[in-house]
């Protein structure tokens, strides 16, 4: 459903949702409404994530997912592809220090075998060190695919099967939601994305099953403010929820 923004009149007191996930779109869009490279556009969506995130976890979310890096986006030129690994290797490095004062517990989803090595090692300090934090659960999630991670999961439970662990009879739902980057993380509750694409792109497809699509058309990620967060929040409680029921 479309979304319009309506005054932010004692919005950041509407609840949070449990389960949120972002597709920060639009970073390249931003920038050349504004005559710069593609590449200051992800330089301002970094920013723009960190107050995003530290404001989501004050607002009570409980998880929250955030897509950075798409297994679909090494498409992109080199040159772009670069910056947003320098990116993402920039925040890692900072985060260590600044996320300590965080009540965040960082993890990565997606396949990081791809990733170069001194980022691999970063994303795991990172993990380490916030792993007793008991506040929000934040998921990064970098060259990540919701395709890829359903793959991942059977060939998973294939293994378990062939090691004769695991009987194909023995496979249920739950064991494959559980093979997922995720685990036992609960269901999304609401997906949002900025920009004025109305499409996933390979976001969570098994985790978003049942979630609430806000697409919010006249924003673009590197514009996204706490503002529009609440007011995505007040659009999102009003909607009917039924999961199949009546
Ligand atoms: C999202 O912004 C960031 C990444 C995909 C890394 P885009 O770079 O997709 O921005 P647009 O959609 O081209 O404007
Ligand atoms: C989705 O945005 C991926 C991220 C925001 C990281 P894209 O810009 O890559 O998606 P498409 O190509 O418009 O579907
Ligand atoms: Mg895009």
């Amino acid at each position: 459903m479309l979304f319009k923004r309506k005054k932010p009149v004692e919005l950041s007191t509407v609840p949070a949702p449990c389960n949120v996930g972002i597709i920060m779109d639009g970073n390249g869009r931003w920038a050349k409404k504004r005559g710069l490279p593609r590449t200051a556009g992800h330089v301002t969506g970094a920013q723009v994530f960190r107050r995003i995130a530290k404001y989501c976890e004050k607002r009570g979310v409980k998880y929250l997912t955030v897509y950075a890096f798409s297994t679909e986006n090494w498409k992109r030129p080199q040159e772009e592809v670069d910056s947003i690994m320098n990116l993402l290797r920039e925040y890692l490095r900072e985060s260590l220090a600044d996320f300590q004062k965080e009540n965040i517990r960082t993890r990565f989803i997606g396949d990081r075998t791809k990733l170069s090595e001194d980022i691999q090692e970063l994303m795991a300090q990172a993990e380490a060190s916030t792993a007793q934090k008991t506040g929000m659960v934040l998921n990064i999630a970098i060259n990540y695919g919701g395709q890829q991670e359903l793959t991942r999961a059977a060939r998973t439970l294939a293994e378990r099967v062939k090691a004769g662990t695991l009987t194909p009879e023995e496979i249920d739902e739950q064991m494959l939601k559980e093979a997922l980057y995720t685990e036992d993380q609960p269901p999304v509750d609401l997906i949002l994305r900025p920009s004025g694409e109305y499409r996933l792109s390979n976001f969570l497809i098994w985790q978003s099953a049942y979630a609430e699509f806000v697409f919010m058309d006249d924003i673009l990620w590197p514009d996204f403010s706490e503002d529009d967060l609440n007011a995505a929040f007040a659009e999102y409680w009003r909607r009917n929820r039924r999961f199949g029921g009546v």
